[in-house]
């Protein structure tokens, strides 16, 4: 399957809105924030941030904030098309981040050809959801 084209404007919108998002990220027990920023099939871009909790196994991620947020505005037959993730450690500097295994599930629920941008340790990647998340389970 070719991959599905992304505009290197698309992208650049998506990290400008994913970084802006990361300085509201709630994360005093880890020091590490993160910003996402989704695009959906028709053009309109979502913001989240990390949101930590006391309660640590109540810590939302920012991949999944962005997503929740979308479907809360636009309803739930949406389509994403790209997700940028962006994290920044306690110094606020950039650092390696892609999107953990529960993000990769709730991605792909709706943008089963979502194109993922993100940094990776030896500089920025791009990745289909499919290749990060094979196999992501569906129901029926
Ligand atoms: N985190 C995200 O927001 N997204 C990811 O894909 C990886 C992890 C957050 C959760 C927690 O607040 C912090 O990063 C450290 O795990």
């Amino acid at each position: 399957m070719p991959k599905p084209k992304v505009s290197a404007a698309a992208r650049q919108r998506l990290f400008r809105a994913a970084r802006k998002v990361m300085k509201n990220a709630y994360a005093p027990f880890s020091n590490f924030k993160v910003g996402a920023a989704v695009l959906t099939a028709e053009g309109r871009v979502f913001t989240g941030c990390n949101v930590e909790n006391s309660s640590y196994g109540m810590t939302n991620c920012a991949e999944r904030t962005a997503i929740f947020s979308a479907i809360a505005k636009d309803g739930p037959d949406l389509e994403i098309r790209a997700v940028a993730v962006v994290a920044a450690d306690e110094d606020d500097h950039e650092v390696p981040c892609s999107p953990c295994g529960a993000c990769r599930q709730v991605i792909y629920e709706f943008g089963p050809r979502a194109v993922i941008f993100y940094q990776g340790a030896k500089g920025p990647k791009q990745s289909l959801i499919t290749d990060l998340l094979p196999e992501g389970f569906r129901l029926q």
